[in-house]
């Protein structure tokens, strides 16, 4: 099982390769020593994680090269849109037509596009996003897993099934070994590149601690590691980058101050914010994003988190709808529908045409059945499995009923692999971002 092409490098300036994938070029940031024009790499995330022997790669390459090419017309084929379509609202056709050509639209109109109810406009809507998808990235596909370590967690937010309020909810840990022995499992058994940690705000573990565990990971697998620790504090994130992890993924929740301060008692927006930039200086790739649909959030707070979401220079926007846990204060709002999950989607593409990585939340997954087909169709290219152990997933509960609560991996990953070629897509990190050098 393979989640990435392999790449043969064409040329090496100081840090910066460039990859060729079937005739693609593509820019990575390498950290490795001796990496030479003609070696073989896997990069994620814009970063080279990994080099490769050749008569490996060459072996993989030729098993991808026949479908690779099949799967990319299934997506043309898909994403073709028509702009004469009739009885679109004129408005929302110049806007969507102008986004087709190349112009981002401004925050008004995102919010011109979220206030939208109409069919015809919305089913346009969702193609230009796919169409922009297509165009710019291709049909790549992310596939990271999430390894949710410990549902232990300090603070309160109102909305969360894993915070405070939940006092009858049963906590786990696991040891350092536990996780290390998840993380390789899925990079060495499953095929996995991209790993995200993620755990509450547990003060169980120290940061030197987590470190630890990133530094033993990063030893025995080369995968790209994100942290989802919530706030450890700048100090903190800088000890992770320097045991290896390399991406953050820590949603702002809601870009409105007055909302943040009344969901989350004693915190403020600032210090979140303050996290996420500073970690991007680091050079960690971020993943953030809120949660749609939180009791006196309005469409324009939406508008105002797409256009945060890129002014944080975000790799990967991760939007889900909010759940309602009974154990929580928010325990009898009434989720958002499907479509407003959607309009989300894309209007992120719409904004960051070019580069971004926009993921089907679980959490979206949870709300509707075909969250990723339809999502995946909006503009999304991304999407996550999750790689708890079985026995702990249940009590990551910052929702209920999780979807993939109860699946193996083997199961999600067959049922994923299938859903992207049946869309023509491949789960692959073509779509590089050019770094900075951290
Ligand atoms: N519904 C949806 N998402 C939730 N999260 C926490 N609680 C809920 C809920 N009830 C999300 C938050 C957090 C991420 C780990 O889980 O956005 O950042």
């Amino acid at each position: 099982m393979c989640y990435a092409i392999p790449g043969r490098v064409k040329s090496v300036r100081d840090k910066t390769v460039l990859v060729d994938y079937f005739g693609e070029e593509k820019k990575a940031y390498n950290e490795i020593d001796g990496l030479s024009a003609g070696d073989y790499i896997y990069a994620q995330g814009g970063y080279v994680i990994e080099k490769i022997p050749a008569p490996e790669a060459e072996a993989i390459l030729s098993v991808w090269k026949e479908t690779f090419f099949e799967l990319q017309e299934v997506d043309v084929l898909l994403s073709r849109v028509d702009l004469e379509a009739k009885g679109i609202d004129p408005r929302v056709g110049r806007i969507l037509d102008r986004a087709a050509n190349g112009r981002k639209p401004s925050k008004d109109e995102v919010l011109e596009l979220l206030n939208h109810e109409d069919t015809g406009s919305l089913t346009l809507f969702f193609k230009i996003a796919n169409f922009l998808r297509q165009k710019n990235l291709k049909n790549s596909c992310c596939v990271h897993g999430i390894l949710e370590i410990s549902n232990y967690c300090s603070e309160s937010c109102a909305y969360c099934g894993i915070s405070s309020h939940h006092r009858g909810l049963s906590r786990y840990r696991m040891s350092p070994e536990e996780i290390v022995s998840a993380a390789c499992e899925a990079v060495g058994k499953y095929g996995f590149k991209a790993l995200v940690l993620q755990s509450g705000e547990d003060a169980g573990y120290r940061v030197e601690e987590l470190a630890g565990v990133i530094r033993t990971i990063k030893e025995k697998t080369p995968a790209l590691i994100f942290v989802s620790f919530g706030e450890v504090g700048i100090q903190g994130l800088e000890k992770l980058y320097q045991a290896g992890a390399r991406g953050l993924l820590m949603r702002f929740e809601t870009s409105n101050p007055e909302l943040y301060g009344r969901f989350h008692p004693g915190a403020k927006l600032e210090t979140r914010l303050e996290h996420l930039r500073k970690a991007y200086e680091m050079g960690y790739m971020i993943i953030t994003g809120g949660l749609i649909g939180l009791p006196g959030q309005t469409r324009k707070d939406l508008a105002d988190d797409i256009s945060l979401t890129r002014d944080l220079r975000a790799e990967m926007y991760s939007f889900g709808p909010f759940l309602p846990h009974p154990e929580t204060p928010l325990g009898e709002v009434l989720p958002v529908g499907e479509t407003e999950v959607l309009k989300v989607l894309a209007a992120s593409r719409l904004i960051d045409p070019l580069e971004a990585k926009i993921l089907v939340t679980t959490a979206f997954e949870t709300l509707s059945s075909e969250a990723r087909r339809k999502g995946l169709l909006a503009g999304a290219n991304s999407v996550m499995m999750n790689i708890t152990p079985v026995e702990y997933r249940r009590q990551y509960a910052i929702y209920p009923n999780r979807a993939w609560e109860n699946d193996l991996i083997e199961k999600q990953i067959e049922e994923t692999i299938s859903l992207l070629r049946s869309l023509g897509r491949a789960p692959t990190d073509l779509s590089v971002r050019e770094k900075s050098n951290p």
